[in-house]
This record gives structure tokens, sequence and C-alpha cells, in this order.
């Protein structure tokens, strides 16, 4: 995992040297925010999917807890691109976080210094090739009400936590949340769509974190197979219904469902799947354009 450098505020330093006093604001009170970016081998080096909006997205979030990144939008940008270039890996995670320093106890982390730090290194793949096994769990998502539900801010990510514990022992590889009102939500970490008779359906933004690889697919829909892909709410009476499920996600790319909650939901012929499905299909479009193997989308890669 580990890599020579991190950047911390407007430094390279040795990955052993990235630490923080226990004193830390944002580690008592979950006020971090952060980013989870990928970056993958192409003919041209390793190239960056989407850096621009994920960095946009890490000011917006840092905007909803009134913290003040004390860096430009493209200064990250850059610092990004060069601590990849010195990480000596071809492809991996990418970890931009911000948060409120040393020295400030008070719930308020007004007039705490805010630090930012970036880290990079080789990883794993989030979850399998093969199409996974999915629970509904008791636990709701949180709702847009309490906390904005669009930032990526770790406190959030409790909600998450605690639906991962409850399907630990389960057999299950992912858990679907709903939301309070019983609609289907999102993956605590990642967005889900469904299809039908050649229609693809997704959770409006009500309840989810939106944006970067859901939007990133909406797109590829459209460009792809002139589909418009329909953002509404979905009963989880209605999954029996669709035909193909899968999840999206910047660490996971695109991940097909098998079953949700042990019913069986796809409904495509196991050994013609592989080709018939817009599950699939969506997969491999996706894998194309990161590698920069479709060169459409240069837009895209940094
Ligand atoms: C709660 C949640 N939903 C969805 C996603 C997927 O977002 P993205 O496609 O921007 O990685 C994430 C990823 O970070 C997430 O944390």
């Amino acid at each position: 995992m580990k890599t020579p450098y991190i950047w911390k505020n407007g430094e390279f330093i040795a990955w052993d040297d990235a630490l923080d006093h226990n004193i830390t604001h944002s580690l008592h009170y979950g006020s971090w925010v952060f980013e989870w970016i990928r970056f993958y081998p192409t003919e041209d080096g390793p190239k960056i999917f989407r850096l621009k909006e994920h960095i946009q997205r890490l000011f917006y979030s840092a905007s909803c807890m009134q913290m003040e990144i004390p860096f430009t939008e493209e200064e990250i940008i850059n610092a990004t691109i060069e601590l990849v270039e010195k990480s000596g890996v071809e492809s991996g995670y990418i970890r931009p976080i911000a948060y409120f320093g040393y020295g400030k106890m008070w719930l308020n982390p007004t007039w705490a210094p805010v630090e930012v730090a970036i880290s990079a290194w080789a990883w794993w793949k989030y979850l399998s090739e093969d199409p996974i096994n999915v629970k509904i769990p008791s636990i709701r998502r949180i709702d847009p009400q309490t906390i904005p539900m669009g930032a990526k801010i770790c406190g959030n990510y409790a909600n998450s936590i605690l639906a991962s514990l409850e399907i630990k022992n389960g057999g299950y590889d992912e858990w679907l949340l709903l939301d309070t009102q019983w609609f289907i939500a999102e993956w605590p970490g990642e967005n889900v769509f469904f299809v039908r008779w050649k229609k693809v359906y997704t959770p409006t933004l009500w309840t989810i974190l939106p944006w970067i690889t859901r939007n990133t697919i909406i797109k590829l829909f459209k460009d792809k197979f002139d589909i418009d892909v329909k953002e509404t709410r979905i009963n989880p009476k209605q999954l029996w219904d669709f035909d193909e499920a899968f999840f999206v996600w910047t660490a996971a790319e695109v991940t097909p469902i098998w079953t949700i909650t042990d019913e069986f939901l796809n409904k495509i012929e196991y050994d013609s799947w592989d080709k018939n499905s817009y599950t699939q299909k969506i997969k491999k479009i996706y894998d194309d354009v990161v590698k920069w193997k479709d060169k459409d989308y240069l837009d895209w890669l940094a």
C-alpha cells in the first residue's frame, strides 16, 4: 500500500511522516471531508478519471461544513497529478481529505486551522468482478433534512458502517439502503441502477450522493444506446419486476447484482448474460472509457 509521498498542506512529505495529533477537531467529531478517486493505466501512462469533478465535490463538501480550504481547486488538481507521477504506481486510488486541525475542541470549529492532505496508492479491486448478493438492512439511509446528502462528510459514514456491521455475518456481499420514507436510496458507498425491458432506472437525487460515476453512466447510456435513464423514486416492492440491477461507484466501477435479500433478480439466462445484459455492456464501455481505449472521453482524463 505504501507509496513514497503524501502531499500535505502544500508540500510533499514522506509517507511515514504524515501524522496528526490526537487533539484534532475532525478526529473527534467526524467533520472531515474527502474524495475517492481512481487512476488507471493507459497507453499514455497513468491517467486520473474525472479528477476535476472530484475536486469540485471536495470543495462543495467543505463548503457544506463552512470549511475554507486554503488552496484553490487548481492547486489541489495539480498537486494530485504530481503526486500520482511521484507515486511510481500505474493504477490505484487517490484520497484527498480536508479537515479541522489541532487545537480547537469546541464542537463549532470556527478558528480551527484547516489542513489538507492527499494520498495515492495501489489497491486491490474493491468488489469482485462476479455478480454479488445484496441485503436490505433494517437501518435506513441518513436523511437530507438532517445533513447534506450530496457532501462527502466523514460523519455521514457512521450510517454506512452500521449498515455494514448489520450484514457482516449473513453471507451477503453488500447492502442496499432504503431511505426514511422506505424508497430505494443507495448502497452506503455506491449508486444503483435497474433495467427493465430496455429501460434504465435510478433513484432520484433526494437521498443519495449524486454525481460522478452515476453521471458518467447516465451519459454513456445516452451516447452509446440512446437510452435516457429515468430518475425516479423506486419502491422496494417493484424490485422483482426488474430484469437486471447494478451498482456504480468510483472505487468498484460497475458491479452486477445477482440477488437482493435472497431473491434472484437477474432474469437473463446465465449463459447469455455476459453478452446480452446491459450491465455487462455498460461495464465494458466504462472500462474502455477509464483506460482511454475509447478515445471520445479524453476530457474526463487528467
Ligand atoms: C454514499 C455514496 N454514494 C455514492 C457514491 C458514488 O459516488 P462516486 O460515483 O462519485 O464515486 C459514493 C462514493 O464515494 C458514496 O460514498
